[in-house]
């Protein structure tokens, strides 16, 4: 039986942090086997919410390079950058009329965008940003969508384009389906629930050794727990969720550790930091061989682009002919 199809993607927001990891590529990583993937760079959705792209390239490449380091093979699955495949445009627009501004002006996820960001009047292409998306997903024909808890409205509204078109044009697209990330997002070191480069609160997948013990240093404990001998409660403490993902086999004796209180945290953030520090080693000694073989990196993209240009480019034939196009 062929494999089923998924297509995942990310904005390009430049070295990733090992919230990324967690939340997205590490189940990439496995599905590429189970599913035939397609990784999406989505470059044009950064303008959403920031014009200023001087650094999209480099920003690009340096997520590229972290896609790589993780274990995303790009023979099998091709990466590509939506801006270079122009029929990502043109399928946005046909899809804008399939959906009500009214639908766009209820999705959550951008209502929460145009709070975080403070945002005083939403562009057009912004409110618009799932129907990009759904050309994202669609003009692959991507059956299955890898995301988190936040993107699953988008996938939603894709369904209901899919269908709209289906209906009106004939059928020519799947009902993606969201397949959402089991572990539950990262927390940052200062405890926000959410790891992000804009709150300096990550460890970046390419942060060297003393960055890493650095940085969880000063990470956020159990506030009751001032003194070593303290009995702490490693379900409020965020460095607890971090040995949860990256030192399994000792969760329980910490555990125990922190609550009689004969676990001090400085010792329980060394005990982290070398298990982050060792799952880091391998991902940064890729690193450092694409940096030094930025060529190889661009290569991988053309390639990658020349295979998802194929793709698109029938799925317009069949959206052209369904739609009386030429
Ligand atoms: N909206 C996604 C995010 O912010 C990025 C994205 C763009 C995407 N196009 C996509 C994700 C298509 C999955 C499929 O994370």
């Amino acid at each position: 039986m062929a494999k089923k199809r998924i297509l995942s993607g990310m904005r390009p927001t430049g070295k990733l942090h090992i919230g990324h990891y967690v939340g997205a590529l590490e189940n990439w990583v496995k599905l590429q086997d189970e599913y035939e993937s397609y990784h999406l760079i989505a470059d044009y959705h950064v303008l959403t919410t920031s014009l200023k792209n001087d650094d999209m390239y480099e920003n690009t490449i340096e997520m590229v390079i972290d896609w790589l380091a993780t274990g995303l093979d790009p023979v099998k699955s091709p990466f590509f950058r939506q801006s270079q495949i122009k029929e990502h445009t043109e399928l946005h627009l046909l899809f804008s009329m399939l959906v009500t501004a009214a639908r766009l002006e209820r999705n959550p996820t951008v209502k929460e965008q145009v709070r975080d960001l403070h945002i005083e009047n939403v562009s057009y292409g912004h409110l618009g940003y799932p129907v990009l998306q759904s050309a994202d997903i669609l003009l692959y024909k991507g059956e299955a969508v890898p995301v988190g808890e936040d993107q699953v409205p988008h996938v939603e509204i894709t369904r209901e384009i899919a269908r709209r078109f289906n209906s009106t044009y004939g059928k020519v697209f799947p009902e993606p389906e969201a397949l959402l990330t089991k572990f539950a997002r990262l927390p940052g070191l200062d405890g926000n629930a959410k790891m992000s480069k804009s709150l300096n609160n990550t460890i970046l997948l390419s942060d060297g050794k003393e960055e890493v013990e650095k940085r969880l240093r000063k990470a956020v404990t159990d506030p009751q727990k001032v003194r070593r001998n303290d009995p702490g409660r490693p379900d409020v403490c965020l460095v607890f969720t971090y040995h949860k993902k990256f030192n399994e086999s000792e969760v329980n004796e910490i555990r125990a550790g922190c609550e009689s209180g004969a676990l001090g945290c400085v010792d329980c953030k060394l005990k982290c930091t070398a298990k982050i520090n060792t799952f880091l080693e391998p991902i940064i000694e890729k690193r450092n061989y694409y940096e030094n073989n930025l060529d190889e990196v661009k290569d991988i993209l053309h390639d990658g682009e020349m295979r998802g240009k194929i793709v698109a480019e029938q799925t317009m034939d069949d959206v052209h002919k369904a739609m009386k196009f030429g």
